[in-house]
């Protein structure tokens, strides 16, 4: 108060900058006093240490509203220093990997491993585990599941409610865990309902989308009183569309927020994370006051954090520094009234062993692969540029009554690995064209099981052997040998070690794959670890065998 007041010098002195006011809309020419992680007042003060920042601009740091860190393959704190280096200090994340191969302690691994980040990591719970009634997957979490996390104090709502059919049609397991985290934010994911569905889903209490990828599928949804994140990922890129929607209506933008889902730590650092999100929108024709605060207070009001978001009294001291508002280029970012700067890397991990040991198989030989034809089978066709597929009935190779697999029709396996059941689904697949070799994951939405794709069984054996031998992760045999290995030892989607050494052994395997044959039109690894997913058209490969969606 007395700093506030003007009568004793702050810790920190921001001098002369012009500051992004997002509650009211104006950039004013001032000073922010800053005491230990709060902004203490704004307007004319001194500080014990003051900081130039003329002709520069200070913004709060920016929200990410969704995001899943599991999808970058490494530690979750290597993504957040990343990320908050480019300017977004606030992360809300949904662990729904982690959680359905560990359950709860997949959830509790994400909340411990990202206390001592360079941002604030909030987390909504993972609403659909296991995330279909076909899955088989390593938890299952029901309303009673999830009940400890209602008043943790880093957990903000449910996470992305994607059975949204069964919460329009009333289904019980579901409305169990909505009513019980009614006042608190429920995410959703409503893809693309007609009015009425659209109605009811919103009446359930689901507040917030991120699936829109039209102009016209947004405005429904903001009409229908949801947040719409608007989505730029690595995957799946949504902002142009919207955006352009945005600005050619003139609509009302309190109600956007920006977010990634997916995106890999080159393209955050090539890129940038948030910021691109909001350069974008600037280059696209969004006031730039109105994208930051797209980026800023709106998703703070969302998720209901009243001390993040804005420059004000009382906020944490979340800043960044810009020469430029219209390029938005970060020239740095402060946490907590402290600068973020690059960490020496990855120290000691603690991770519980039965995390490091998530890979359960029952005992298996060749004859488990084997698949018995007679007469035309369904055929799993990838579609260059996508993660769809389409079904094609066809006669594909055999001998003595199986299938044989070539360069044209792989054979694609899935070993249910968290139980040890032993259930393993056998399927063709065609367009992929892995040649002399095989290639496997444990990374598979939504389960997570360890999938498999290859021309020769061999090849398919010794792979399935290395994950087992590694506890998960991508590998690629040819003439027996493993040729090439990304260790994911966390639960079977994570490595223990530095992002470089993650993403370079991800750019020779994915090399490697090329050379043997894979179709260039797609990503060998991400077309695979998105064969067995059972939410998205036409036909997938799951350990229960072939399925057809819908
Ligand atoms: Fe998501």
């Amino acid at each position: 108060m007395a700093i506030a007041r003007g009568e004793k010098p702050a810790e920190v002195v921001f001098k002369n900058g012009f500051v992004v006011n997002v509650l009211s809309g104006e950039i004013i020419e001032q000073d922010v006093a800053v005491e230990g992680d709060k902004i203490i007042a704004v307007g004319n003060y001194s500080g014990l240490t003051e900081i130039d920042c003329s002709g520069k601009y200070l913004c709060p740091g920016l929200i990410d509203s969704h995001l899943h860190l599991e999808s970058t393959m490494v530690h979750p704190s290597q993504l957040v220093e990343q990320a908050s280096l480019t300017g977004t200090t606030t992360f809300i994340v949904d662990p729904h990997e982690a959680a359905n191969v560990a359950g709860k302690a997949g959830i509790n691994f994400i909340i411990d491993a990202t206390k001592d980040v360079p941002g604030n990591v909030y987390v909504m719970v993972p609403s659909c585990v296991p995330a279909s009634q076909y899955d088989d997957n390593g938890a299952t979490l029901l309303a009673a599941d999830l009940a400890e996390y209602l008043e943790h104090q880093r957990v903000l709502g449910l996470g992305e409610l994607m059975s949204s059919d069964e919460i329009v049609a009333g289904d019980s397991v579901m409305h169990d865990k909505i009513n019980l985290f009614k006042r608190k934010v429920l995410d959703g994911h409503a893809g693309s309902f007609d009015d009425k569905k659209l109605n009811a889903y919103r009446f359930s209490g689901v507040e917030t989308d991120h699936e829109c990828t039209t102009y016209q599928a947004a405005l429904r949804e903001l009409r229908c009183g949801m947040y719409v994140h608007i989505r730029e990922g690595s995957a799946t890129k949504n902002l142009d569309a919207i955006v352009s929607g945005i600005v050619e209506h003139g609509l009302t933008t309190n109600r956007f927020t920006f977010c990634t889902d997916d995106k890999h730590i080159s393209e955050i650092i090539e890129r940038g994370h948030i910021s691109y999100n909001v350069r974008r929108s600037i280059e696209l024709g969004i006031a730039p006051i109105q994208a930051i605060q797209m980026a800023t207070i709106n998703a703070a009001t969302c998720y209901g954090l009243k001390h993040l978001g804005a420059i004000s009294p009382g906020c944490q001291a979340d800043i960044i520094l810009l020469d430029d508002l219209e390029t938005f280029k970060v020239e740095s970012v402060y946490f907590k009234g402290k600068l973020v700067e690059p960490s020496a890397g990855l120290t000691a991990l603690s991770v519980a062993e039965p995390l490091l040991n998530s890979v359960h198989l029952a005992p298996y030989d060749k004859s488990a692969i084997q698949l018995p034809l007679d007469g035309q089978f369904p055929v799993i066709n990838v579609i260059n540029g996508q993660i769809l597929t389409a079904k094609s009935i066809e006669t594909v190779p055999q001998k003595d009554g199986y299938f044989a697999a070539d360069a044209v029709f792989n054979k694609v396996v899935v070993f249910e690995r968290h139980r040890a059941s032993g259930k393993v689904g056998v399927g063709v697949l065609k367009n992929y064209g892995i040649t002399n070799g095989a290639i496997a994951s444990t990374v598979s939405h939504d389960s997570h099981n360890l999938i498999v794709v290859g021309d020769n069984d061999d090849d398919i054996m010794a792979c399935v052997a290395k994950i087992e031998q590694m506890g998960g992760g991508y590998c690629l045999a040819s003439g027996g040998q493993i040729r090439a290995e990304v260790a994911l030892e966390i639960m079977g989607l994570m490595s223990c070690q530095d992002y470089q050494i993650v993403e370079k052994n991800v750019s020779e395997m994915i090399a490697l794959a090329r050379r043997h044959g894979v179709n260039d039109k797609i990503d060998p690894l991400i077309t695979l670890s998105f064969l067995s997913l059972t939410v998205i058209p036409e036909i997938r490969i799951i350990p229960r065998g072939v399925f057809e969606v819908g």
